[in-house]
């Protein structure tokens, strides 16, 4: 079962298993900036403290405040998620409010449905009626998901799919 958990260093093993995973491929959702982590234990808790912080003050010059969770199947770190509070501009045109990765191993075990389906509720607690979701022209993983969880879409602009989901 998909849980949305708190980052946090309890998670250090699979965490640090995860995120290798990804390999030169961007980790959605994760937080990850110009700045790898390292993948030991210290890194890991700063790194989680990083992106706790993010829900009250963007960690950021140019993000916005964002709640980032990590998806987590009982004690493994099976994926990322971000859900933003607000839309920049050019997260309106192509970033949405909630971007989300799950590590490969673990990819088509409904975990990024799941986990996009908690995360609706959660956008309503911020006061967001609805969230945009965007995806590549070609993500058929990323377009299911979001028109799995109510997607309705809007258009594209530069290359991206353009979703907006009804929180309530
Ligand atoms: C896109 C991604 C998050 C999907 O994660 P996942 O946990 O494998 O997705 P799920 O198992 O919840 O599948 C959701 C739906 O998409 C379908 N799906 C998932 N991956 C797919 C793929 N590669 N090709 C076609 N359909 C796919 C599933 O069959 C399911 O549809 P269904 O309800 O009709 O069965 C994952 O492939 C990933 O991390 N990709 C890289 C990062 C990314 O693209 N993130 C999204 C951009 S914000």
């Amino acid at each position: 079962m998909t849980e949305l958990v708190v980052p946090d260093v309890r998670w250090h093993g699979s965490w640090a298993a995860a995120m290798p995973e990804f390999g030169d491929g961007y980790p959605h959702g994760s937080g990850l900036a110009d700045d790898t982590p390292t993948y030991d234990e210290a890194g890991c808790a700063a790194y989680a403290a990083w992106l706790r912080a993010a829900v009250g003050t963007p960690i950021r010059e140019d993000w916005v405040p964002c709640s980032f969770y990590w998806m987590a199947d009982g004690d493994e770190i099976v994926g990322f998620l971000a859900l933003r509070h607000s839309l920049s501009d050019w997260l309106l045109e192509e970033g949405g409010h909630i971007g989300f990765s799950v590590r490969p191993a673990r990819r088509r075990e409904g975990h990024a449905g799941q986990a996009l389906a908690l995360a609706l509720p959660r956008a309503a607690d911020l006061g967001l009626d609805r969230v945009l979701l965007t995806c590549d022209e070609d993500n058929d993983g990323s377009r299911l998901t979001i028109e799995r969880n109510g997607g309705v879409y809007e258009d594209s602009r530069n290359g991206k799919r353009r979703y907006w989901i009804a929180t309530g």
